[in-house]
């Protein structure tokens, strides 16, 4: 069966005292056995949120890390620096990265490839945007994402790899995808991975929805078939708020 999983993208948001504030008030939120909870602080918050959170259920996973290993990439951070501060999740392809830091689908291959040869998760997002959606191509704009950095891998990898459906258009406008919308999609993805693969993988892999899920609207996007939980950005920034959420998955 696959579980539900409720993560929180923070983004370029909480500073130490600010994280240190939001763990203290998401560890006192109790949840269900077969629900997983994630946080996504920025790099800076990493290490401390991994001692914040030790001994509880929430997981601390990384927004980003580079291809390379190692070597001369001023700025960036590396699978094995993660790895060292006991991170073992990541978000890859969120598509403010693919807009604003030329993230593509091939350089996303080689992110989710280095991310598995260090045995880590992935959360890995794709969706469409407005302009896509309008012209009905939003089904094309999906398998391409996911066949282009995805569907190299063998099904053992698959274990590793967790879907988060974003719709560009969806994201931080407060327009989110209708139940139907997001099931339509996900219903779509899981049938493409059987099609590639085996219907038992594609029944396996969590796919998350991800854009403007607030707690007005999270039972009813979660309560899909094909909907197994949701990556949350602004909303996540509020204990209460996500509490809310985590406890409608
Ligand atoms: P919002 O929930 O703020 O729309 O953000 C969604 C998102 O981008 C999560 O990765």
């Amino acid at each position: 069966m696959r579980k539900k999983i409720v993560a929180g993208n923070w983004k370029m948001n909480n500073d130490q005292r600010e994280t240190a504030e939001l763990i203290a008030a998401l560890k006192s939120i109790r949840f269900s056995t077969k629900t997983r909870v994630m946080i996504a602080p920025a790099f800076t918050q990493l290490q401390q949120a991994v001692a914040l959170t030790e001994g509880t259920r929430l997981e601390v996973l990384a927004q980003n890390m580079n291809a390379a290993t190692n070597g001369a990439f001023t700025g960036e951070i590396s699978a094995p620096m993660l790895n060292s501060i006991g991170i073992q999740n990541v978000i890859l392809g969120h598509s403010e990265r693919r807009a604003y830091y030329n993230e593509t689908d091939d350089s996303l291959k080689s992110k989710v490839d280095t991310a598995l040869l260090h045995d880590m998760e992935v959360v890995f997002c794709f969706g469409e945007e407005l302009n896509e959606r309008k012209s009905a191509i939003h089904f094309d704009v999906v398998k391409r994402q996911l066949e282009k950095a995805l569907f190299h891998l063998d099904s053992g990898q698959w274990s590793n790899i967790i879907l988060a459906y974003e719709p560009v258009w969806a994201i931080g406008t407060g327009e989110t995808a209708t139940p139907d919308q997001a099931q339509e999609i996900h219903a779509y993805v899981r049938d493409l991975i059987a099609s590639k693969y085996e219907s038992s993988l594609a029944n396996s892999i969590s796919i998350l929805y991800g854009g403007s899920v607030k707690p007005a609207n999270a039972a009813a996007i979660f309560s899909q078939n094909d909907v197994d939980g949701g990556l949350i950005g602004g909303a996540a920034l509020q204990a209460e708020d996500f509490k809310a959420i985590i406890q409608s998955a």
